[in-house]
């Protein structure tokens, strides 16, 4: 008869010899970013945190920390400042001691409602998830390029895929910021660097937990085991879950004379 502790939940078993050890992420208290690091924490990784909200960011470390990464060492930032990048990230990749992996979950899904009204707004919701990527990218890949290796994680989404009226601000910024990443990798795989663009379709996380029907949404742990698969595997784009993919095949070959009728 097994004795297994009652409270323990079965974990999958997985070969964590390919584990990446040195791991930055940025925007560490997101609900999918979290779900990833808590696999990476299980394996033994080296974890270096950004966040801006210094209590959740310790509360973030602290159980990493106890689910077994080897070293967490944090910062708090708000990171729509571009102009601290560049020290935050030297700071972050000194503590490590090197980079394997840039992880960069920071966003925000904003309210379409009140960007179509208020520029400002728009542009707040342009800056956080485009720019202040583009800021990070820029920096990180080229320290990447010089160490001939690393990978850059990022999630964009599934809504950058086609512009609908009922998140197309949003869905705007990640659409650029999926370019950047196609451009980027085009510039820097062949320099032994992989970009990792991850799609996530709906997922149930602090971002979407107001939205209609999101207790239906995907699970970030599941999320997030497709995510650390991708990393190994150096993937170049993922769609997750898998069948995003098709749902987006779909919505992208309809016609815009439909298209534009539709209420999506
Ligand atoms: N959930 C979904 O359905 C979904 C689908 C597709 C793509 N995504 C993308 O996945 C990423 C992670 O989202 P999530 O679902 O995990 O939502 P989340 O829990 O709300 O995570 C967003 C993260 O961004 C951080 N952030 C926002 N503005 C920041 C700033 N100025 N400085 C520092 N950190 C900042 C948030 O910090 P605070 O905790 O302090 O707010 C939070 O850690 C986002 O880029 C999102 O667009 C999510």
């Amino acid at each position: 008869m097994s004795l297994e502790p009652v409270n323990e939940v079965a974990l999958p078993k997985r070969d964590a010899s390919h584990t990446p050890r040195r791991v930055l992420v940025l925007g560490a208290t997101s609900g999918i970013a979290e779900a990833t690091t808590r696999i990476w924490a299980r394996e033994g990784a080296n974890l270096f945190l950004v966040g801006r909200n210094a209590q959740r960011v310790a509360s973030v470390a602290a159980d990493l920390k106890t689910r077994g990464a080897a070293y967490v060492d944090t910062a708090v930032a708000d990171l729509d400042d571009v102009d601290g990048h560049p020290e935050l990230l030297a700071r972050a990749i000194t503590s490590l001691g090197g980079l394997d992996v840039a992880y960069v979950a920071v966003g925000i899904l904003g309210e379409q409602p009140t960007a179509e009204q208020d520029v400002n707004h728009a542009l707040h919701i342009l800056h956080t998830n485009l720019t202040v990527p583009v800021s990070l990218l820029t920096w990180l890949a080229n320290f990447c390029v010089k160490q001939g290796r690393g990978t850059l994680a990022v999630l964009s989404s599934v809504a950058g895929d086609r512009g609908r009226k009922s998140n197309y601000v949003y869905g705007s910024s990640k659409a650029g910021l999926s370019a950047f990443l196609a451009g980027l990798r085009n510039r820097i795989d062949r320099e032994g660097v992989t970009v990792l663009t991850i799609k996530p379709g709906p997922v149930k996380t602090g971002m979407t937990v107001n939205m209609k029907g999101s207790e239906k949404f995907a699970d970030p742990n599941k999320v997030a085991e497709q995510i650390v698969s991708a990393v190994e595997k150096r993937k170049d784009v993922l769609y997750t879950p898998s069948i995003w993919a098709l749902i987006m095949l779909v919505i992208r070959a309809i016609p815009e004379r439909v298209f534009k009728g539709l209420n999506l």
